[in-house]
């Protein structure tokens, strides 16, 4: 039996993860801030699947948590298979308006995290010669989208690198970019979402599995929808003042602060 671990297991993508893991009869290391919903949620998927579901209650924005989780991936008597970095969040506003330590958490968790954790997790698996690291960034990543896109590019070439230097060591890497899911984030970030058109929305389970199905064919990017395709592909074309003007608005409409 293998394991996965998965940050930001308890909603969302992160929670379609461990659905689809579990089912699939992967035990599941769960890691989130909320440890009662952690406890939950690995009750509940170890009496519906028969897993092992382990708990580690960690804040990724403290080096405390990120070294935690770390320490879990370098067991080498316990061995992560699976590392699955999707802990994120998006901050309430544009440049600016966003306190400068909400913009420094969301670097902690979006970057630095993912770049202890991927390297934890690699290092182990690299000694085993097998593995994998699915590293969720977004398809903000592809166009101007303040501090969030610009840390979600990191992830996008962070990734891809290191994919690239791990070629031919059995641990495989890829980044995977979601355009709009149905999951807590936006209401967290205080979003209003009725400027995203119904057709821009995914599903978190049928993303998940067209990931999974990647990684398992080498891909070291995933944007998992032809539609995404599509406009990350228009994306590239477009002048950048125009594309800007549009990507800025989409799904940007914040709250009273
Ligand atoms: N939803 C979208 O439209 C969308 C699109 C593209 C990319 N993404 C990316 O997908 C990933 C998952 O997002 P989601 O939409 O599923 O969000 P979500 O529904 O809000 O879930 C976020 C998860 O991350 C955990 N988390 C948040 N901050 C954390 C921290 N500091 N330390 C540890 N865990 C933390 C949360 O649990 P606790 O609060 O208990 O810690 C929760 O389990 C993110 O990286 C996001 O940027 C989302």
């Amino acid at each position: 039996m293998t394991t996965a671990l998965i940050t930001g297991s308890t909603a969302g993508i992160g929670a379609a993860f461990a659905r689809r893991l579990a089912a699939d009869g992967h035990n599941l290391v769960l890691v989130a801030r909320d440890t009662q919903r952690l406890r939950e949620q690995a009750t509940e998927l170890h009496d519906r699947h028969g897993i092992e579901a382990e708990v580690l209650t960690a804040d990724l924005a403290e080096d405390k948590g990120i070294e935690a989780v770390a320490t879990r991936l370098g067991d080498r008597k316990n061995p992560v298979d699976l590392l699955i970095n999707n802990a994120g969040f998006g901050n309430k506003g544009r440049y600016l308006d966003v306190p400068m330590a909400d913009e420094l958490r969301m670097l902690k968790v979006h970057c630095e995290a993912v770049l202890r954790l991927t390297s934890a997790a690699t290092q182990a698996m690299r000694e085993r010669g097998r593995g994998g690291v699915i590293n969720v960034a977004s398809v903000a990543a592809f166009v101007p989208r303040g501090t969030y896109g610009a840390s979600k590019a990191w992830v996008v070439q962070f990734t891809q690198g290191a994919a690239r230097d791990l070629a031919g060591s059995g641990v495989r890497l890829m980044a995977l970019c979601p355009g709009f899911v149905r999951t807590e984030f936006h209401a967290r970030a205080g979003m209003g979402t009725d400027n995203i058109p119904n057709w821009l929305w995914l599903d978190a389970d049928k993303l998940v599995a067209v990931a999974l199905t990647d990684l398992a064919r080498g891909k070291t990017l995933s944007i998992p929808d032809p539609r995404y395709k599509a406009l990350t592909g228009a994306a590239r074309l477009m002048p950048q003042g125009l594309l800007g003007g549009i990507t800025s608005k989409t799904g940007r409409k914040y709250g009273p602060q």
